[in-house]
């Protein structure tokens, strides 16, 4: 039984999560319509130089047409990373689609950007969550794949979803190469946003968060959310 205070508290974190989403959506669209437009028109102006140099002086303008072979280079792959970066983090239709329907989007997107198979299993009858958990969950399960992806060099990763009596858990395992856990949220190797960040996120919500790494074996978050 969670008392009025805690409710209104977890209905004022949902209004706020969803705040942040839609920041995060607008920044998407500016930087598309901004930095993205540029980059492609001057891109397609390097393409008719370098067309135009090749017809008219060939091989007299090697030098020239090697400094824009270069640039073209660097605003393909800026581009490239840029709508690998939009692609990522545009948020999905939080309101419109279910907990399940948003995770698995977020999976199929994750196999399709690093070619890694992502296995999704649900277990038990999932009621209906609030806005805040759907967030929470997306959010946390997107760095959790982007980790064992990055860091864990992991080939699979498996995502368990179960609902119990009275909490939601959500594990994210991977086969990658793990690490030493403690080591790293002492902060000896810097500041890490994203572990904390999940455990923020779980900590809004009155759950739990735990995360177990073995340096060879793969890693494990676990996620544990009250459903009221
Ligand atoms: N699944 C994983 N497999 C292997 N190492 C991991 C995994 N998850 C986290 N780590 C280790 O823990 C560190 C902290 O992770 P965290 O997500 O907090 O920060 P980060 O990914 O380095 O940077 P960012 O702030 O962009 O998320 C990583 O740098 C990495 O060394
Ligand atoms: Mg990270």
């Amino acid at each position: 039984m969670i008392s009025q205070t805690d409710q209104r508290s977890r209905e004022s974190s949902g209004r706020i999560l969803q705040v942040a989403e839609r920041e995060i959506g607008r920044i998407i669209l500016d930087i598309h319509d901004g930095p993205v437009q540029n980059i492609f028109a001057a891109l397609s102006q390097l393409y008719i130089t370098k067309r135009r140099l090749t017809q008219s002086m060939g091989d007299e303008a090697t030098d020239e047409l090697e400094r824009i072979s270069r640039s073209i280079f660097l605003l393909e792959n800026s581009l490239n990373e840029i709508r690998m970066f939009m692609g990522t983090f545009r948020p999905p239709e939080f309101e419109r689609r279910d907990l399940i329907a948003v995770l698995e989007g977020l999976v199929i997107q994750h196999e399709e950007i690093t070619g890694k198979s992502v296995s999704l299993d649900v277990y038990g009858d999932l009621p209906e969550v609030g806005l805040s958990v759907k967030i929470s969950l997306y959010r946390i399960l997107q760095e959790a794949l982007s980790n064992a992806a990055r860091h864990g060099q992991a080939r699979r990763h498996n995502v368990v979803i179960a609902a119990e009596s009275d909490q939601l858990v959500m594990d994210v395992t991977d086969d990658g190469c793990g690490f030493d856990v403690e080591t790293v949220l002492m902060g000896k190797h810097g500041v890490h946003i994203g572990l904390e960040g999940m455990r923020e996120r779980v900590s809004v919500l009155g759950g739990r968060f735990e995360i177990k790494s073995t340096p060879g074996m793969g890693t494990q978050v676990r996620v544990m959310v009250p459903l009221q």
